[in-house]
């Protein structure tokens, strides 16, 4: 697979695979095209060669990098989890305990900290009951000892659903410690192809 905008290939030769219950991740330095990846992965931006095949009805849980959420808007967790569907009670409570964000009772969004922002995200993407997980670097601005710990939360969320998870991360170490394969993206690797 592979992306080209701007008369650079932002990634190319990109092959990828998650099988249910795997974790895969896909790790690479600032601007090697890891976001670019997830965005083709998930159908948001077209590819410009190569396919992406996906399980029929694959249902993807993304939590997205960057997420903005005006912070006067009077938005609290329980709510924030309830916008795309009317879960019931018991479904949030699960999803609140499973990310461990049940002490802080029902707070507004704004006055999460970022860590724990991050875990609402994983909560309200583990409430789909998704096949597949997309997770563009949910551990990033979490202390070491909070990835950690983040990191657990997604392998019991994965255990327990049964979905494929694919983690973008910077984190070598870890892919090669925990995960069923990784992929490395390399920045400006294809800059030099192509010319003359
Ligand atoms: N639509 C676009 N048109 C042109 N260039 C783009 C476009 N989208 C992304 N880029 C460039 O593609 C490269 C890869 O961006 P991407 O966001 O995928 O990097 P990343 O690996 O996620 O980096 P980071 O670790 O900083 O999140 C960057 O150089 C970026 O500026
Ligand atoms: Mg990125």
């Amino acid at each position: 697979m592979g992306i080209y905008r701007s008369n650079r290939w932002l990634v190319r030769h990109v092959d990828v695979k998650v099988l249910r219950g795997q974790l895969v991740y896909i790790i690479g330095a600032n601007g090697a095209g890891k976001t670019t990846t997830a965005k083709a992965l998930l159908g948001l931006i077209p590819t410009d060669e190569g396919e992406i095949r996906r399980g029929p009805a694959l249902k993807v849980g993304y939590v997205p990098q960057r997420l903005h959420i005006n912070p006067t808007l009077p938005l609290t967790m329980r709510r924030l989890l309830r916008l795309t569907e009317r879960y019931k009670n018991t479904e949030i409570d699960h999803a609140i305990t499973a990310v461990g964000l049940q002490r802080l009772g029902n707070p507004f969004v704004s006055t999460l900290s970022g860590g724990e922002f991050q875990r609402l995200l994983l909560a309200q993407a583990m409430l789909s009951r998704p096949d597949l997980l997309l997770l563009d670097e949910p551990a990033q601005g979490v202390d070491a000892a909070g990835a950690d710990k983040l990191h657990n939360i997604i392998d019991r969320i994965r255990i327990e659903l049964g979905c494929g998870v694919l983690c973008i991360s910077h984190d070598l170490q870890l892919a090669m410690d925990t995960g069923d394969d990784f992929l490395v993206l390399i920045p400006h690797e294809h800059d030099e192809m192509d010319s003359t």
